[in-house]
């Protein structure tokens, strides 16, 4: 069995083999690119061992931030063919060239860590200042062009933005997208890479793209995507990750000397409550919602547990939500799954359908430790760290089994065993 020193060493070693100069690409051939949530975990490993390389990450990332505010979940910074759909496929006009949706917002939250942490303070102070504009562009963004009748949701408009490509709770949305019958051809490369038991099905590709040709279309006008585009939800990912992201811009803000306190404080008001309307009493759990029919969501998945991570949920409601995990763990081995393993959709190695995600588990932990449930949080970080070991530094994991499923040695899987080792919990 490998000790915790080698896996370290392990964790540094795919970092670097995964470096691409200035930016990590998740894995080699699967996902050889930036992405935008990857880079922000990707970006605490590094702050582990070089805090230089760290910030490079991020200040790289924003290179592909769009003028509108708007920060891609893919910056194609290099030509490469072992990905599909790549930037000829999003027709984005730009250079680099990128996707045109975003994915969960971790990075104001990371940065005010980052900065918390350093041992090079003024590296740190540097760093932040210049990145503070444009997260802060980033985030009126989010309001401006996602929640313009400020509603405190977020209007979602492809799974891929809320990183849980294919879990259940996008099955009824995604239904509704109707496939188009003249959905140019194209060729998976996913499948090629990983076992197509561990993926999402053609079905769901199909729509996938399907909806890339909506944006096309509406030539990327958000707000007229907003009344148009077939696909159109409330997701937990994004909604209690962008609070968090917003306490923590306003802190940077206050700490680093800008104004904005009070437009961010009424973003924060509007998401808390927007957040809290997600609660259903009877499951003891946050759904996510349909924004067409207006309807919950109704499965359970690892990010029903994140309102803790976002800090808007009450001591009772915590308390609730680790009654419901004690549920789940009596189901599976190693917490979290990402899918509730009574659901009837639960499926333990097919991506987000029941694998657990070592980066969710992060988030996670940290809401339940925040709240004061220290059991149930070192019970996620012990799992976490024996998966590491059972299953190899992998995408993500079977939660019966160990077995590390999808992408092999994974920048963020990596990541987080260095920064749960590095800062603790
Ligand atoms: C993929 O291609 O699987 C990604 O999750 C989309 O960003």
């Amino acid at each position: 069995m490998p000790t915790q020193k080698s896996l370290e060493q392990e964790a540094r070693r795919i970092l670097r083999a995964n470096d691409r100069g200035g930016f990590t690409i998740p894995t080699a051939g699967l996902y050889p690119f930036q992405w935008l949530w990857d880079a922000g975990f990707t970006a605490l490993g590094w702050m582990q061992f070089d805090e230089k390389r760290a910030w490079q990450e991020l200040k790289t990332l924003f290179r592909g931030q769009w003028e509108n505010g708007m920060l891609p979940h893919i910056v194609f910074h290099r030509p490469e063919a072992t990905y599909f759909p790549g930037p000829e496929r999003w027709g984005v006009a730009r250079t680099p060239p990128t996707s045109a949706i975003t994915q969960p917002p971790v990075v104001a939250t990371f940065v005010r860590w980052m900065l918390e942490r350093a041992q090079d303070r003024a590296l740190a102070e540097a760093e932040a200042k210049s990145l503070y504009p444009h997260l802060l562009a980033y985030h009126r963004w989010f309001k401006r062009e996602r929640d313009p009748d400020n509603t405190g949701l977020v209007t979602v408009l492809h799974p891929w933005e809320t990183g849980a490509d294919n879990s259940p709770a996008w099955d009824q949305p995604l239904a509704r997208v109707a496939v188009d019958p003249a959905l140019p051809p194209y060729t998976r490369r996913d499948t090629a890479h990983v076992d197509p038991s561990q993926r999402p099905h053609q079905a769901e590709y199909d729509r996938f793209l399907t909806l890339l040709e909506v944006y096309k279309r509406a030539s990327f006008d958000q707000l007229r995507l907003l009344s148009v585009c077939p696909f159109r939800v409330a997701s937990l990912l994004i909604d209690c990750v962008l609070h968090r992201a917003n306490r923590d811009l306003l802190w940077l803000a206050q700490r680093l000397g800008f104004g904005h306190q009070a437009e961010i404080a009424g973003w924060l008001e509007a998401s808390r409550k927007g957040i809290e309307s997600l609660w259903e009493e009877e499951a003891g759990l946050y759904f996510n919602r349909d924004l067409i029919s207006r309807e919950p969501l109704r499965v359970g998945v690892s990010a029903s547990f994140l309102p803790l991570y976002a800090g808007t949920a009450s001591p009772e409601r915590a308390e609730r939500l680790g009654h419901t995990l004690q549920g789940w763990a009596s189901q599976v081995r190693y917490l979290v799954p990402s899918t509730d393993p009574q659901s009837p959709f639960f499926e333990p190695q097919r991506y987000w359908r029941g694998p657990v995600w070592a980066v969710v588990n992060y988030l996670i932990a940290l809401g339940f430790r925040e709240y004061g449930h220290e059991q149930i949080a070192e019970r996620i970080r012990q799992d976490t760290l024996k998966l590491c070991k059972v299953g190899g530094f992998s995408e993500y994991f079977h939660p019966l089994t160990g077995q590390g499923l999808g992408g092999r040695a994974f920048s963020w899987t990596a990541a987080i065993y260095l920064a749960w080792n590095g800062w603790g919990g």
